[in-house]
């Protein structure tokens, strides 16, 4: 025997047996911070179905709880948190119930359906004392992290620019959303850059618009202008129906820094260049890096387990949903609008959200929108 014990892993229960509910099952089920012991489903029969394809064998599902009922599952199979992947409009009613049954909760982005239920999750992780961290997977990211470091060697980046042309033919919801591209995709740039730039967001200008060969019925194209309180800007331009030169998942990333500029095509290590044109090419991962959900898994488990508040914490996340709020606010409004605004009249309407005493009195601390947050 040598060294202090492995700490145990975290007994889970993924609740959403859909298309991510199934990426969720496979990466708890090769980790070894956590431990699937559930699986629920509102759809009778789901939860079974997705279990049996993740673990063929029968044997090795016995002791696997599955149901209807998140909370249920997770209180009958003795997890201590639940991975929230149901659709957005469900996330609010599922964590706030895991969260008030004293269970901790890692959840899929968005963090809620709107600002205001996202704002309310906030007041019920502070009344629960459980932890609620928002998976934000792009954020895993090693090539993301080394950008951020060859920038800070260039002195920081004050302007970090997005380019994204996709050309996918999904189907289904996003097709008929009035703002595809901001609301379903774009929260990940925005989310990264936070990653890339000091300083919490401020305003935000966005136009938006769907080009004439757009199979979308909504805003497939975009331009978002985000001001920080450092006065660092990041500016993103994107589109979904721009086939041809198409850009990585993540995107073309240029930061620009006193000292010279870091680019990222969004898949290889980034590469800065300085202002005296040397090249320097950003450090490779490391071979045990946890990339996307399987760093997130780890993170939140670590945390469980005594290690520091993830970035994804709520009152953390929840700026990049007030982004995207804000966003669809300007484009649709034509002006610039405020974080302070989007968010103070979130927290009015969580506040008026039924939900036990001990959320209200949270919620009824924070000075005003932002306040609650900044405490994270
Ligand atoms: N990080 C990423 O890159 C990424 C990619 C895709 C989806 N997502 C997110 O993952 C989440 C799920 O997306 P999806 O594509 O798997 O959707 P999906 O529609 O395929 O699956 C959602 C599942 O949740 C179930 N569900 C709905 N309400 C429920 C409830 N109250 N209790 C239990 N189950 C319930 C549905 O029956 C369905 O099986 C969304 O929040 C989405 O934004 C993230």
């Amino acid at each position: 025997m040598n060294g202090a014990p492995a700490s145990p892993p975290v007994p889970v229960v993924v609740v959403g047996a859909g298309g991510m509910g199934r990426s969720w099952m496979h990466v708890v089920l090769d980790s070894d911070c956590a431990r699937l012991v559930g699986v629920a489903d509102v759809l009778p029969g789901a939860a079974e179905r997705a279990l049996a394809e993740a673990v063929e064998d029968p044997r090795r599902r016995g002791g696997i709880v599955v149901g209807t009922e998140g909370t249920d599952v997770a209180l009958a199979s003795g997890a201590e948190a639940i991975i929230d992947v149901t659709i957005p409009e469900a996330h609010h009613a599922v964590t706030a119930a895991a969260l008030g049954a004293g269970l901790a909760v890692l959840g899929e982005k968005p963090c809620a359906a709107t600002l205001a239920e996202a704002v309310s999750l906030a007041g019920h992780a502070e009344a629960s004392g459980r932890l609620f961290m928002v998976s934000q997977s792009r954020r895993y990211n090693p090539h993301l992290h080394e950008a951020r470091r060859l920038a800070d060697e260039l002195g920081g980046a004050g302007i970090v620019s997005t380019r994204f042309s996709k050309a996918p033919r999904f189907g289904g919801f996003r097709d008929a959303m009035r703002h595809p591209l901001i609301v379903d995709m774009a929260i990940h740039a925005f989310d990264a850059a936070r990653v890339l730039l000091e300083g919490t967001p401020s305003t935000v200008r966005a136009i938006s618009h769907n080009p004439s060969w757009s199979w979308y019925a909504g805003d497939a194209a975009a331009t978002v202008h985000i001001t920080y309180s450092t006065g660092a800007v990041h500016v993103f331009t994107g589109s979904w129906c721009s086939p041809g030169q198409e850009t990585s998942w993540n995107g073309d990333w240029f930061l620009s820094c006193d000292g010279g500029t870091v680019s990222w095509d969004g898949e290889t290590p980034p590469r800065a260049v300085s202002a005296d044109g040397t090249a320097v090419d950003g450090a490779p991962p490391q071979a045990d890096a946890r990339w996307e959900l399987a760093g997130s898994l780890a993170d939140f488990c670590h945390a469980l387990r005594g290690g520091p508040v993830p970035d994804g914490e709520v009152r953390r996340n929840v700026w990049t949903q007030a982004i995207v709020e804000a966003a669809v606010r300007s484009a649709d409004e034509d002006r610039t609008v405020t974080l302070a605004e989007v968010l103070d009249e979130a927290l009015a309407r969580a506040r008026e959200l039924p939900g036990p005493e001990s959320v209200q009195e949270a919620l009824s601390r924070w000075e005003d929108g932002a306040d609650g947050l900044r405490a994270g």
